[in-house]
């Protein structure tokens, strides 16, 4: 098999990840997709470095084993703990979304000072300031953690206090007065009708349409695109794929059965 024919593998802690997924099927509709939702795991936002590179290390095995051409991590928490330390031992081509994006978003010069909303253990690795620094030196950043935003979408949560879990994030961001606030979770794009309450919808970025603009330009550059002309998307949870599916009905209309994962 030719390697444009293979499928990209993209992957997440559960249904996070679809909001990149989305994005990518929309540009690339006659790509074959694998999503792994790692149901099991999550939140990532809560376990350490060494904890998440194990669990990064499972999956790519996994995709290894499914002859992928590509990785997505459509996930930063995963981007800004693991990417590093696992990118040099697979043969195929990893996409880390906080690196490919924070050089897309600090492209933009006239962005003095953006805030970054995510996880825990992203917020703890400073990633997006580093990168966002690495291609614009003078930015401000400003970090906040959401550590609420996941079990809400994961769990469906309605009944919460909005004023704590949502108003009481912002506030802190909002007083840094920023011209951009990236929502630095794949899980985040799910509350933007909640967020936008309290602040402008044009105000967030949702990394997701960046960083599949770029996957889709990388991938003909390197000549890897498919040349069917039609794909599919296959899905795997690591636990509970019929909660997997009900959760992801609120994003993809997904029409297969999740199977179960064993990794
Ligand atoms: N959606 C992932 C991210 O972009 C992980 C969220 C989690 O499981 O804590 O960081």
């Amino acid at each position: 098999m030719e390697d444009y024919d293979k499928a990209i593998g993209v992957m997440d802690s559960g249904v996070g990840g679809l909001t990149v997924l989305k994005e990518l099927h929309r540009l690339c509709p006659n790509e074959n997709y694998i999503y792994f939702g790692d149901t099991k795991n999550l939140p990532y936002g809560e376990k350490s470095k060494d904890e998440l590179v194990e669990i990064v290390k499972e999956i790519f095995d996994f995709f290894e084993k499914k002859k992928v051409k590509a990785v997505v991590l459509a996930c930063n928490t995963t981007s800004a703990t693991a990417y590093e330390e696992l990118k040099d031992k697979y043969s195929f081509q990893i996409y880390p979304l906080i690196q490919i994006v924070s050089e897309c978003v600090a492209k933009d010069k006239a962005i003095k000072r953006i805030a970054v909303m995510a996880t825990q253990a992203t917020i703890n690795s400073h990633k997006y300031l580093t990168e966002l620094k690495k291609s614009n030196a003078g930015i401000q950043v400003y970090e906040q953690s959401c550590p609420l935003w996941v079990p809400i979408v994961e769990n469906q949560i309605k009944n919460y206090d909005e004023n704590i879990a949502i108003k009481g994030y912002l506030d802190n961001v909002l007083q840094f007065n920023p011209q951009k606030i990236i929502l630095g979770c794949t899980h985040y794009p799910y509350l933007l009708d909640k967020i936008a309450k309290y602040a402008g919808k044009d105000l967030f970025i949702n990394p997701a349409k960046i960083f599949a603009s770029y996957i889709k330009e990388d991938l003909c550059k390197k000549n890897l695109q498919a040349r069917s002309t039609e794909g599919s998307i296959t899905y795997f949870a690591s636990s509970d794929p019929e909660k997997f599916k009900n959760n992801a009905k609120m994003f993809m209309s997904i029409n297969a059965q999740p199977s179960l994962a064993v990794v």
